[in-house]
């Protein structure tokens, strides 16, 4: 067995590219105060000298820059002529990044003693799901909803307090994005309060919905994020590899897709690009990646059976709570018919979320507070699969470690998004969009009822 285990590494270690290194890269947090700023840091974007960590760059938001060593004086130099705030906020990527992956010295070797203090990889939040299912036999069952080109599994974990027929469902899914590992540690600790917890909120959320719960719904890109390359973040489709000299980044930038922009709902019309080098590469068309059809797929079979009520996607970072559409702006977002539900259930959640520990959200419309994306999962939700409560987190920071997020943040994160699920729920309920195993009730019966009411008392 030894022997097996040393060989296998060998092999691994001859056909695994080499791991790429940011040592010594600096990270940036870049502030654009004005409209001159704006067009100033999108020329420098299309350059590519230096990496952005984000794409679409508007007047007041922070995005982080993170500069090769060689680059550091000429990057410094430019910044500071145009007066444009650029605050350091990562000396050393590559040890930031070791503190992150960083492992407890003192750690039991059985994985049902996970307690949130480091970052399990794919291996490990697997055996973890199979360990709690194990646990949990009348409740908890793993579910795998698809394989990936690498020939890996997309697992959930289905929570089922109830058990009838005609229940409603719940989904929520993680690491559509390779690199942004807080979002599978939050979903892991959901699953265990599910589960375990005896607060009454959580147990009437966990107990009113069957949960569908993907921690790690792109798992070949979230392994390539361990071994090759922390900053990856689409998936490992290699269809479209090819050069990419043109955009002065790495080939191997194009042997992936934005699972994010792939869903077939306006695909690739705003945020998103048919260019396989960019990071926002939507793709050979809608759902021409095995993970997003995986997903769609899923959901449509529940549909055929029940009623889907949320869908709940997990990003990071900058602390938002984006509400959809993600192509529409101002009065436009009034494009989704319970908008004013969504906005409201969003902002009660994220106060309550705020009160924890004290992390401000921002609630809206992407396209408003972050920029306008197509092709989206949660747009899909709601756009296609016409799931009437959907919600889509980034989660801390607000750029001071980013990807890089300490794992002594993960359970003060976990925590605070708890306190803002359970809120969100029990708006929800109070909406009228859960009651009991009779299924939703129609928001704008609801609407309409009022407004009668209304008419008759004013007569
Ligand atoms: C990507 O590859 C697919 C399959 O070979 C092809 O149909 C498609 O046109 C390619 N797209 C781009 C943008 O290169
Ligand atoms: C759902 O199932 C429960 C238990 O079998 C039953 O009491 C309830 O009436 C059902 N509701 C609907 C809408 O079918
Ligand atoms: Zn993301």
């Amino acid at each position: 067995m030894f022997l097996k285990i040393l060989f296998l590494i060998a092999i691994t270690a001859l056909v695994k590219s080499e791991y790429v290194s940011y040592k010594n890269h600096k990270v940036y947090k870049v502030t654009p105060e004005t409209d001159k700023h704006v067009e100033i840091l999108n020329d420098v974007e299309n350059e590519h000298s230096y990496m952005f960590w984000d794409q679409g760059i508007r007047k007041g938001r922070n995005v982080n820059v993170m500069v090769a060593p060689e680059k550091q004086r000429a990057f410094e130099k430019f910044f500071s002529d145009a007066g444009i705030k650029a605050e350091l906020v990562i000396q050393d990527f590559e040890r930031t990044a070791e503190v992150q992956r960083a492992r407890p010295l003192t750690r039991s070797e059985n994985i049902r003693d996970y307690a949130w203090d480091y970052y399990m990889t794919l291996e490990e939040i697997y055996a973890w799901m199979d360990a709690v299912a194990e646990d949990y036999p009348d409740v908890a069952r793993v579910v795998s909803i698809g394989t990936t080109v690498e020939n890996r599994q997309i697992k959930g974990l289905v929570i089922d307090h109830k058990r009838v027929p005609n229940a409603t469902h719940g989904i929520m899914e993680g690491a559509l994005h390779a690199r942004e590992w807080i979002t599978p540690a939050t979903l892991t600790w959901i699953i265990r309060d599910f589960l375990e917890s005896n607060d009454p909120g959580v147990r009437t959320m966990a107990e009113d919905i069957v949960w569908h719960i993907f921690p790690v719904t792109n798992p070949d890109g979230y392994v390539y994020s361990f071994t090759d390359n922390r900053m990856w973040r689409k998936n490992r489709n290699r269809a479209n590899s090819t050069s990419c000299a043109q955009l002065n980044v790495p080939d191997d930038m194009s042997n992936g897709v934005d699972l994010n922009r792939n869903f077939d709902f306006l695909w690739n019309t705003v945020g998103a690009s048919l260019n396989p080098c960019s990071e926002v590469f939507a793709g050979a068309g809608g759902f021409s990646e095995l993970e997003s059809r995986a997903i769609a797929n899923y959901i449509q079979q529940l549909q055929s059976s029940g009623s889907v009520l949320y869908y709940l996607g997990y990003h990071s970072f900058t602390q938002l709570m984006l509400v959809p559409y993600s192509h529409t702006a101002g009065a436009d977002v009034l494009e989704v018919d319970n908008y004013g539900d969504l906005f409201e259930i969003a902002v009660r959640g994220m106060e309550k979320l705020t009160a924890r520990h004290n992390t401000p959200y921002t609630v809206g419309a992407s396209a408003d507070i972050l920029y306008p994306v197509s092709g989206s999962g949660f747009d899909w939700a709601k756009g296609g699969a016409k799931i009437p409560l959907v919600f889509l987190f980034e989660l801390r920071d607000l750029g001071e470690y980013g990807f890089l997020l300490p794992p002594d943040q993960i359970i003060p994160n976990n925590e605070e998004v708890m306190d803002g699920l359970v809120e969100m729920h029990r708006i929800a309920r109070s909406m009228g969009y859960y009651r009991g195993s009779a299924g939703v009730l129609s928001n704008s019966v609801l609407v309409m009822i009022i407004s009668v009411v209304a008419v008759l008392s004013f007569k």
